[in-house]
């Protein structure tokens, strides 16, 4: 989690710095530093909170010098505090950290036992306190942070400093996203594109196992022996301005009114206009794996996870392949099996979710073939997959997530009409009907946006309660879950998302006009029976607010509130129950006042276990 930048230049760094910290912001933002090179060696400014804490200390005690280091963090190891915000220091040596250091109790009481003495609660100040044991008994700072890595077990990516050599930084990455950006006479480390792009387009993606020295005029890769690496910088060709908030209040808002043309991009390309045939012609999987595929495991987390269950449904029914849907973070630790032909579908918006990314190897380690449907290009999912599907949402900066979920789902459609295409499991002309569909539906989503300002006049009656409780059948249960999930992470509202017909097994005990329930019904084959569920909840005195098909019909004789979708065909309307679902949430949250976009507690990002 954690945002890391670094510079060595002939500007003024400061701002640079700080400028890109407020990029990856989405990281983490629980405190942030900066550490410069200036005329009296190292020096740092270090601030708790946000990072217009750290701009108004760097403005009230400001740094001048061209070669620099900064960070935001998500606490791990340690509280969120001044003292534990990095950089790091130790005798002159500076240290930035993403990731865990999970042998860091042995190490620290080693380090104690020796006479260090420690300033902070993280595993990060021991990277500190070994490069400078090692320093004096290596010839440059570069051989210092290779042999203090060989000693740590975990995941880093790492920016270090010496006060004695200012015109160099080392870095070097371990299952933590790095980058370095090459400008022209000045260089960059950075977690993510964003902080650097503004200065430079040409980015080297770093790769396990890299080092980096990086200067003003150069830069030099080599791997763990020692031995040079050669890399090709890639030229980053998205656009900035979708990393800007345009007039919306909120980056979640804004994303949410992005999606009609989000899910365009992710089609682009994709479907052919004469032949009504899906293709992938950036997913390179040889078709003989394609081909033998007997089973499918779809791997994620958290909203992921829920695309990924919609996934299932569309997959079995179209390609009538069985597909089994596993949280990363459980599959990783279950001894799975993998028999022959199994496929692994790992979704990440990020592509750096440590989960995600553990339970691949994992799956690859027991002869699984893996594709990614992923937003973030180049991201470590997309490099250790075979083919990935991309799903060209653009960056996202809220915390909650709304179009990578949706153009999650859309690339899941589309691999499964693409799966039954192979396969032969669906008429030609029910795939023309379904990407007709496809086609419509930014269209319906845009309606459904429409909406917002009536959802937000209902919200307010909703703002107080403690707890709600969100009800859906077959495709509609991922999106029940999504919709408690998106509630109770911006809004702090306690959300539970269940199964409608499990309700009648125990959570129908909860019922009173205390928690409302959210029922999505939209008209399909469990609609009767979704109605009934609303009728129980009624009959008990709770309060419903319902999503359903326009006209609404009997939903309004029963639901408190109402909000509606068009019609579409019935397996593509996950993608717009989902719409007021996350309107609800965005108005429950702006009109408590929280921090919508970056929620309490959460990162963008969690490249930690
Ligand atoms: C919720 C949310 C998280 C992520 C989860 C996985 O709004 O954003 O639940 O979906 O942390 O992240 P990725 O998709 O980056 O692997």
């Amino acid at each position: 989690m954690c945002g890391i930048v670094g510079y060595a230049g002939t500007r003024e760094c400061g701002d640079i710095l700080i400028d890109g910290l407020r990029r990856l912001e989405y990281r983490g933002y629980d405190s942030a530093g900066v550490a410069i090179h200036t005329t009296n060696g190292v020096e740092r400014v270090r601030a708790e909170g946000k990072l217009a804490n750290l701009e108004r200390a760097f403005r009230d005690t400001p740094l001048h010098g061209t070669v620099g280091i900064g960070h935001t963090r998500w606490a791990t190891h340690g509280r969120p505090s001044e003292a534990n915000a990095h950089p790091h220091m130790v005798d002159g040596f500076v240290v930035v950290h993403n990731g865990i250091i999970e042998n860091h109790m042995e190490l620290r009481d080693e380090l104690e036992a020796g006479g260090d003495r420690f300033e902070s609660e993280t595993d990060t100040e021991i990277i500190a306190h070994l490069v400078a044991r090692e320093r004096p008994k290596t010839d440059s700072l570069l051989e210092a942070v290779r042999n203090t890595m060989a000693q740590v077990r975990g995941s880093y990516a790492v920016v270090v400093m010496n006060a004695d050599e200012p015109d160099l930084m080392v870095a070097a990455r371990q299952a933590s996203p790095l980058i370095v950006g090459l400008g022209d006479g000045e260089n960059f480390a950075a977690s993510d594109v964003p902080a650097i792009m503004m200065h430079t387009r040409d980015v080297v993606f770093m790769n396990d196992g890299d080092f980096a020295v990086i200067r003003r005029d150069s830069v030099e890769f080599s791997d763990t022996s020692g031995a040079p690496v050669t890399h090709t910088a890639k030229r980053i060709l998205w656009d900035p301005v979708s990393a800007e908030k345009q007039g919306y209040k909120h980056f979640m808002l804004k994303e949410i009114h992005e999606q009609p043309d989000r899910i365009i991009d992710t089609m682009r390309g994709r479907v052919s206009l004469e032949t009504n045939h899906v293709h992938f012609p950036d997913m390179a999987l040889d078709d003989e794996v394609l081909s033998s595929v007997k089973r499918i495991i779809i791997l994620a987390c958290g909203t992921s996870y829920h695309a990924g269950m919609v996934g299932r449904y569309a997959i079995e029914k179209l390609a009538r392949v069985p597909v089994e849907v596993d949280l990363a973070s459980e599959f990783r630790y279950r001894d799975p099996v993998i028999g022959e032909g199994t496929l692994i579908v790992a979704i990440s918006q990020s592509g750096e979710t440590a989960d995600t990314l553990a339970a691949v190897a994992e799956a690859k380690r027991r002869g699984a073939k893996a594709i990614a449907i992923c937003n973030v290009i180049e991201s470590t999912l997309t490099r250790v997959c075979e083919g990935t599907i991309y799903t060209h949402a653009g960056p996202e900066i809220g915390v909650a997530s709304t179009k990578a979920f949706t153009t999650q789902l859309v690339a899941l459609y589309l691999l499964a009409i693409w799966l039954a295409q192979e396969r032969g499991t669906q008429e030609p002309a029910e795939r023309i009907e379904l990407l007709e569909g496809l086609r419509r539906i930014p269209g319906q989503i845009e309606k459904c946006i429409q909406d917002e300002a009536r959802i937000r006049e209902f919200a307010r009656n909703y703002v107080d309660v403690h707890s709600f409780l969100f009800l859906g059948r077959g495709m509609q249960f991922p999106i029940a879950l999504e919709g408690a999930l998106k509630l109770k992470e911006i809004s702090y509202i306690h959300a539970e998302g269940y199964a409608a017909g499990e309700m009648k097994h125990g959570p129908i005990a909860l019922i009173d006009d205390d928690l409302p329930v959210v029922v999505v019904a939209p008209r399909n084959e469990h609609y009767e029976k979704v109605l009934s569920n609303l009728e129980e909840v009624k009959a008990r005195g709770g309060r419903v607010i319902a999503v359903t098909s326009e006209p609404a019909g009997d939903v309004l004789r029963h639901a408190d509130d109402v909000m509606t979708i068009p019609e579409v065909p019935e397996l593509l309307q996950p993608l717009v129950t989902v719409i007021p679902l996350q309107l609800l949430s965005y108005c429950i949250a702006d009109i408590k006042g929280t921090d919508i976009d970056q929620p309490r507690n959460l990162a963008k990002s969690v490249t930690v276990e």
